[in-house]
C-alpha cells in the first residue's frame, strides 16, 4: 500500500499551483489516484493512442508496479517475502548468510540454466549478427561466487527512503523559494529586490510588468505535457527517467517525479551532484562516469544513504577497470550498478559489436565493485533525419539492444534489470521494440526505461516537427517556453530589431518564430495581435533581426512573443525563469519562478 502521507501528497498535487486551472488539477489528481489505485489500470477513455505493441502477459501487474514505483511504493510486493540478499548492500556474502544458491532457488531458476522465453532476433548489422555466442569466460573475483548474482531490492527501506528524498527535494525547492531576490538574476525586477520567490509568486505580477528580454514558462502547458506523457507511458508499459539536463531545474524534476516518473537522468558528474544535492532519489547517469575522485564521492553517497539508487553506463573493459579500481581504492561499500551501452558506427559512445558488448558485460561481472544491471543506448544519436531511413536505422539499433539484453538475462546481477533508450524523437519506436521486453523472463524482471526529457516543455521548432506526433504516432505536446522581446528599432522598411539575442535565445536547432505582439497603451490597457509572415532571420549577441511584411502592425515599443526551438539550449541561458499561469491568456500573470542549475 502507498503510505497514507504519500497518498495525501499525491492527492495534493497541484494545490500549491494557484494558476493551474481546477479542471486540470482534478485531471492530474485523478491520474495520480489511478496510479495508486488497487486496480492500477488507467481509464481507457482518458488514453491517447497507444503505441503498437503486442500484448504482454505481465502488463497489468507491471502497470500497477509502475505507478507504485514511480510514487515511491515498492514494486513487486510479492517479492517482499523473499529473503534479503546482498546487492545494494555491502559487497561480499549476503547478510544473514543467504548464499547464491538460495537466491537462484527463490527466483525459480537453476544456476546456469538459460532463462525461458527469449527468442534471439536476427542481428541487423553484420558485426552484431555475426557475433559468436562463445565469450571469454568471466574471471571471478573472490567476492562473486557465481556468474549470476542477484541484488536485493531492499524494498522496505527503499519505501521510507524514497519518501524522505521527495521531502528533501521539496525542502530544497522551498529553500530556493524563500531566498531573497536581488540584481544577480536577469529575470528579477527592481520591484522584487528584497522579496522572496514565494512572496513575488503570491503577489502575482502581470507579464506586462516584466522587463525584456524575458523567458517564461507556461504552467498550464507544462501540466498538460506531464499528464499526457505519463498516461502514454503508463499505457505503453514504460517507466520514465526523463533527461534532467533539458531543464536542470529541480522544481520541474519534482513535478516529473510526482507525475509518476521512476528516475531522473543526467549526463555527467556535475549534473549528478545537482540531482543528488537536490535530493533526487534515483538517478541515471546516461554516460560513462570515470573520474576516480567522482567515483569515490559516489561511493560515499551510496554508503551514506540506502535509499539512493544510481546507475551509469559502460562501453569498454577499460572503463570497467577504471571504475573498479577507483571504487576499490575508495573502499566502496556498495556495488555501483552499470548498464552496457550499445553504440552505432559514427555515432557517440557505446559498444559497436555484440561480441564487444558481451566482453564488456563479462568485465562487469568480474568487477567486485560493479553490478551488471541492464542495457542502454540512445537511438537519437543514430538518426539525424525523421524519414523512413531514419526509422529503419533506429529500429535496427533498438533491435540490437534487445538482442544484447536477451543474451544477458542470465548474467545480470540484479533481479530488476533496466533496458533503457529514448529521446523525444523516436520514443514510439522504443515502445514498439523495447516495450515487449517488459516483464519477467526467467530470473529477471525487465523494466523498460524511457529517457525522453524535452517533452515537459516541448518547443515551437525542432521538437514540433520531430516528436512521434508529427509522424502521427504519439501524444501531442504544447510548447511551454517563450521569450518576450521588445521592438527597439525599425530603422529601414521591412526590418525590425528586437532586444533579445544569442544570450537569451536558443539558436542551434533553428531560430525563434514571432507569434504574437502585445502593445500597452498610455491607459495601461494591453492589446494583442497575432503575427503572421514575420521572420526572425538572424541573431547577434543582444539583438534579433526580423523581416517584417508589408502591412505589419508592429511598431517600435511593441513586445513580441517568440516561440523557441530546442529547450536544452534555452534553459541554460536563464538561471531564474518566471512561470506564467497561461502564456496564451489575455493577461498572463507570474505564479512562480523556477531556478535552474547549469
Ligand atoms: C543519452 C541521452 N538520452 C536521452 C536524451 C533525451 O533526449 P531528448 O532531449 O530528445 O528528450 C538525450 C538527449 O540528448 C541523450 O543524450
Amino acid at each position: 500500500m502507498v503510505p497514507a502521507h504519500q497518498q495525501q501528497r499525491h492527492r495534493d498535487l497541484g494545490k500549491d499551483r494557484p494558476g493551474v486551472p481546477v479542471h486540470l488539477r482534478q485531471r492530474l489528481d485523478a491520474d495520480i489516484r489511478q496510479r495508486v489505485a488497487p486496480s492500477g489500470e488507467p481509464a481507457p477513455d482518458q488514453m491517447p493512442e497507444p503505441p503498437a505493441q503486442p500484448p504482454h502477459p505481465v502488463r497489468g501487474r507491471d502497470l500497477l508496479e509502475e505507478g507504485r514505483a514511480g510514487l515511491g511504493e515498492p514494486a513487486g510486493a510479492e517479492r517482499l517475502t523473499e529473503p534479503a540478499v546482498d546487492g545494494l548492500g555491502p559487497l561480499g556474502d549476503p547478510p544473514g548468510g543467504a548464499d547464491e544458491g538460495e537466491v537462484t532457488q527463490e527466483v525459480g531458476v537453476e544456476r546456469g540454466e538459460a532463462p525461458p522465453g527469449p527468442v534471439l532476433l536476427p542481428g541487423p548489422g553484420a558485426s552484431w549478427a555475426a557475433a559468436s555466442s562463445t565469450t571469454t569466460p568471466p574471471r571471478h573475483c573472490p567476492l562473486t561466487a557465481s556468474p549470476t548474482r542477484y541484488v536485493a531490492n531492499q524494498r522496505q527501506t527503499e519505501q521510507e527512503a524514497m519518501s524522505t528524498h521527495i521531502d528533501q527535494l521539496e525542502a530544497v525547492i522551498a529553500r530556493d523559494r524563500s531566498k531573497v531576490l536581488d540584481w544577480s538574476d536577469k529575470a528579477v525586477q527592481p520591484a522584487w529586490y528584497g522579496r522572496s520567490i514565494a512572496e513575488v509568486a503570491k503577489a502575482r505580477p502581470k507579464l506586462d510588468e516584466l522587463s525584456t528580454p524575458m523567458m517564461t514558462l507556461d504552467r498550464r502547458a507544462i501540466d498538460e505535457n506531464l499528464l499526457t506523457m505519463s498516461r502514454w507511458c503508463a499505457q505503453a508499459g514504460l517507466s520514465q527517467a526523463p533527461h534532467g539536463k533539458t531543464t536542470m531545474a529541480p522544481a520541474l524534476w519534482r513535478d516529473q517525479l510526482l507525475a509518476g516518473c521512476w528516475a531522473i537522468t543526467v549526463a555527467n558528474e556535475p549534473q549528478l551532484r545537482v540531482a543528488r544535492g537536490a535530493g533526487v532519489p534515483r538517478v541515471i547517469v546516461a554516460n560513462l562516469f570515470l573520474r576516480p575522485g567522482g567515483l569515490a564521492w559516489l561511493a560515499g553517497e551510496l554508503a551514506a544513504d540506502p535509499g539512493f539508487e544510481f546507475m551509469c553506463w559502460v562501453d569498454s573493459a577499460e572503463a570497467v577497470q577504471l571504475m573498479d579500481a577507483a571504487l576499490s581504492a575508495a573502499g566502496a561499500q556498495q556495488r555501483v550498478h552499470v548498464l552496457v551501452e550499445v553504440g552505432n558506427s559514427h555515432a557517440r559512445t557505446g559498444v559497436r559489436s555484440l561480441d564487444g558488448a558481451l566482453r564488456v558485460a563479462d568485465a562487469v561481472v568480474s568487477a567486485p565493485t560493479l553490478a551488471l544491471a541492464g542495457v542502454a543506448g540512445f537511438e537519437g544519436s543514430v538518426a539525424h533525419e525523421i524519414d523512413a531511413k531514419a526509422i529503419a536505422d533506429v529500429d535496427g539499433f533498438l533491435t540490437r539492444m534487445v538482442e544484447l539484453h536477451r543474451r544477458l538475462l542470465d548474467r545480470y546481477e540484479v533481479r530488476d534489470a533496466v533496458l533503457s533508450a529514448g529521446g523525444s524523437a523516436f520514443f514510439d519506436r522504443v515502445a514498439a521494440i523495447l516495450g515487449p521486453e517488459d516483464g519477467t523472463r526467467g530470473p529477471v524482471h525487465t523494466r523498460i526505461v524511457l529517457r525522453s526529457g524535452a517533452y515537459i516543455v516541448h518547443d515551437d521548432g525542432y521538437y514540433r516537427t520531430a516528436t512521434p506526433h508529427a509522424r502521427g504516432s504519439g501524444p501531442a505536446f504544447r510548447s511551454a517556453m517563450h521569450v518576450w522581446a521588445r521592438v527597439i528599432s525599425m530603422p529601414e522598411p521591412g526590418i525590425a530589431y528586437l532586444d533579445a539575442g544569442k544570450r537569451d535565445l536558443p539558436f542551434d536547432q533553428g531560430l525563434p518564430e514571432l507569434q504574437v505582439m502585445r502593445r500597452t497603451g498610455p491607459d495601461c490597457a494591453t492589446t494583442t495581435h497575432p503575427l503572421v509572415g514575420h521572420e526572425l532571420f538572424d541573431t547577434s549577441d543582444q539583438h534579433a533581426h526580423v523581416r517584417v511584411p508589408a502591412g505589419s502592425p508592429l511598431r517600435v515599443g511593441d513586445v513580441v512573443r517568440l516561440g523557441l526551438s530546442h529547450p536544452c539550449t534555452a534553459f541554460d541561458k536563464w538561471s531564474l525563469i518566471p512561470v506564467l499561469d497561461d502564456a496564451s491568456a489575455e493577461t498572463p500573470v507570474v505564479i512562480d519562478l523556477v531556478r535552474t542549475y547549469f
